[in-house]
């Protein structure tokens, strides 16, 4: 049987706090790692501690304050084995007229630059060691077009930065995949449903499976992607998103509920 164990690596989950990188640092404590949250939300990591974790603040938009966690924690507790890049924030669709340089700034900081400084600075230590797993999440905003102006480009630039970082680092002994999730009910799409930029039907309707993602979804890809599961995986972004992706372009056609055709 394959399971799943991590037999106490060091795993740093960044956006821990919450959403999928909270679903992930519990999926990977439970698979037997050491699981440390790194996370600006203090409070966030205060009000729901995940299964055994350390916590730690850390803004991952800032690289002297990265340096400074990473090096903190590895020297408590030895090498981080897997790193997850989770801290990000999401866009409302707008169009260009009405999307600030503000928001883009900071959707493109935080997700594009954060994750680059993280899979920097770990990683760099990762290939000195000659072993490690990177998982970056993206989004499957990051491989079609959508209202998303800042984040679609930050999400495409995630998976080509881990294609990169994947072929710079394999030979040292570093794997790099990244994620990209559809529509997942975390904290800010429950925000996005209640303030109707978003609406649940519609996006159950648009995939394939006619569903939701939890954020245990996510997690669980990302698990076996950081595990020896994947050891032969590198580079690549695994789609987790009910199908959205191949669904999409059956509208015209009317939908994945169209009546065949029968003659
Ligand atoms: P969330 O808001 O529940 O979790 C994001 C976490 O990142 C929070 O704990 C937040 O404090 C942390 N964070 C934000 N900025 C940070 C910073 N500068 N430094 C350190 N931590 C920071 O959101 P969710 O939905 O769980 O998103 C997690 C990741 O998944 C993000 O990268 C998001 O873009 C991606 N994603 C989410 C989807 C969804 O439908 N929820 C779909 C596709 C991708």
């Amino acid at each position: 049987m394959l399971t799943i164990h991590f037999d106490g690596k060091l795993a740093a989950v960044t956006g821990g706090a919450s959403g999928i990188g909270r679903a992930t640092a519990d999926v990977l404590a439970e698979c037997g790692a050491r699981v440390a949250i790194l996370d600006h939300d203090t409070n966030a990591i205060a009000a729901t501690p995940a299964l055994g974790a350390s916590h730690h603040a850390m803004d991952v938009t800032d690289g002297a304050a990265i340096e400074a966690a990473i090096e903190a924690l590895e020297t408590a507790c030895g090498g981080i084995d897997i790193l997850v890049n989770a801290a990000g924030v999401l866009q409302p669709p707008r169009p260009p007229e009405a999307l600030t340089e503000k928001e883009w700034d900071r959707t493109v900081t935080t997700n594009l630059k954060g994750t680059y400084l993280c899979c920097a600075k770990v990683g760099s230590r990762m290939a000195a060691r000659g072993h490690g797993s990177i998982v970056n999440v993206a989004s499957i905003a990051g491989l079609c077009s959508g209202p998303l102006h800042a984040y679609g480009p930050a999400k495409a630039g995630i998976i080509n930065l881990t294609e990169g970082l994947a072929a710079e680092w394999g030979r040292r002994g570093v794997r790099v995949n990244a994620v990209a999730p559809g529509f997942t009910e975390t904290p800010p799409l429950r925000l996005a449903f209640a303030v109707k930029h978003l609406n649940e039907d519609t996006l159950r309707e648009a995939t394939a499976l006619g569903a939701i993602l939890q954020p245990q979804d996510v997690a669980a890809a990302i698990a076996f992607l950081s595990s020896d599961l994947a050891s032969m995986i590198t580079g690549v972004t695994l789609p987790v998103d009910a199908g959205y992706l191949v669904a999409g372009s059956w509208a015209g056609y009317g939908g994945t509920r169209r009546r065949p055709a029968t003659k």
